[in-house]
């Protein structure tokens, strides 16, 4: 376990996380370095034996830290902007081993791609294959491309991190798909390398993933049998975490399920996680200012706010809160809401829950690893917060809190 009590204070892996809050303050983001290569090996292992590479979604958590220790341990990464491709080339990460994703791929972020020697661009409409075979040919480079193509399997998450659906933005229509392929072969400038979906996120259970892969795999069939080869399939992300009660399976299992339906042997697998690979290495550490006690409900105001963790507000998300220094809440314990400074009645981390604490404890809110600080923002003028990254017995800064000035320091008053 990354985070547990030890000696009556909650750990991550030897350091209790109030001598974190001491040496770097509060709120602040805190990493297990041996749950994210835990959770990556689990990924290694499923794949072992097979030509397979696992390109870790950069979006979920794009610390350099982290991507560093992801691209050391053999992983490729998922991109959706030039900015994390350069956060990928700064952290020693491989352009070759990354596919960049995503519906709106600038001219100068394909230009960028294609030299820094990306390994496929998944393609999400017809205009953008126009776009990018314009681009290569201007460069004078080929571009190296994957159809990501919209199965049309229910994934039965929440609606805002559904993606496989008819309805959604994602991806090509699985009925235009060979269409499309037979397009791309025949532009000089775009190189077809690929397949790929991505169904949706905090997907619990292997179902939909299972049905999507049989989807993919019988269009790649069909694609090759038109004579295009097909040198990886990609099978996205997806695989959820442990929030709260959900029924998880081993990533292991997930995986194996839909390694049974890929008959594909020539074609390199691909994979695409995020959120199991850094969702439960990750906690949002935050102090306690105030509590407010109310005639219909009591609060808990803390430092941390929807700015800092915007998911709860977001997607009503359920994170644990455990209190740092260990105590039962008594079976008489108020029930709080946790709330954060911010200007919105929406700024709850989390809701209802018995709690006993005072002003000045520290909570961590757990789970947080992944979309926690790449979906923070600056709203009221809050500095984005620190992160550290816990190895053994040692805790590494690993993003410094903004300053206040930084807040400010592009922006500028006319000379009216
Ligand atoms: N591949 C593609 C093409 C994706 O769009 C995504 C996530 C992933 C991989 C990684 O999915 P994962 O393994 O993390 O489920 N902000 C939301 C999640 C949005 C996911 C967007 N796409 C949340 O906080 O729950």
């Amino acid at each position: 376990m990354a985070f547990a009590y030890r000696n009556g204070l909650l750990c991550a892996e030897d350091v209790p996380l109030d001598q974190i809050a001491r040496a770097h303050g509060t709120p602040c983001y805190v990493y297990s370095r041996a749950a994210i290569e835990r959770a990556y090996g689990e990924y290694a292992a499923a794949l072992a034996g097979r030509n397979a590479l696992v390109c870790f979604s950069v979006k979920s958590n794009s610390n350099l830290a982290v991507l560093a220790l992801l691209a050391r341990l053999g992983a490729g990464f998922d991109i959706v902007s030039g900015g994390e491709l350069a956060r990928v080339l700064a952290a020693g990460g491989d352009a070759r081993r990354t596919l960049f994703s995503g519906v709106g791929k600038s001219e100068s972020e394909i230009a960028q791609a294609i030299e820094a020697g990306i390994l496929c661009l998944n393609l999400e409409s017809e205009a953008e294959l126009e776009r990018v075979a314009a681009v290569a040919a201007r460069i004078g480079r080929q571009a190296p491309i994957a159809f990501r193509v919209n199965p049309d399997v229910d994934a039965k998450t929440h609606p805002y991190i559904s993606t496989g659906l008819k309805q959604n933005k994602f991806g090509v229509a699985h009925e235009d798909a060979e269409r499309l392929y037979r397009r791309a072969a025949s532009l000089p400038a775009v190189e077809v390398v690929g397949i790929g979906c991505h169904i949706g996120s905090q997907l619990t259970d292997a179902a939909p993933l299972v049905e999507a892969t049989s989807r993919i795999v019988a269009l790649a069939k069909r694609v090759e049998k038109a004579g295009i080869r097909l040198a990886h399939i990609d099978l996205g992300g997806g695989i959820g975490i442990r929030y709260h009660e959900e029924s998880t399976q081993p990533i292991g299992r997930i995986v194996g399920a839909m390694l049974e339906r890929v008959d594909l042997r020539a074609a390199m697998l691909i994979l695409d996680p995020g959120r199991s690979i850094v969702g439960n290495a990750g906690v949002l550490l935050t102090r306690v200012e105030y509590l407010k006690p109310g005639a219909t409900k009591n609060f808990v105001v803390v430092d941390a706010a929807m700015n800092d963790l915007m998911r709860p507000s977001l997607y009503d998300a359920w994170h644990e809160v455990r209190p740092v220094r260990a105590s039962e809440a008594p079976a008489q314990a108020p029930r709080y809401d946790i709330v954060g400074p911010v200007c919105e009645s929406s700024d709850v981390l989390a809701k209802d829950r018995a709690l006993s604490v005072q002003a000045g404890d520290l909570l961590a809110i757990m789970s947080a690893g992944a979309y926690g600080m790449t979906m923070s923002s600056n709203y009221n003028s809050r500095p984005r917060i620190a992160e550290v990254m816990v190895d053994g017995a040692r805790a590494h800064l690993v993003r410094r809190r903004e300053t206040i000035e930084s807040l400010y320091a592009l922006e500028s008053v006319p000379d009216w």
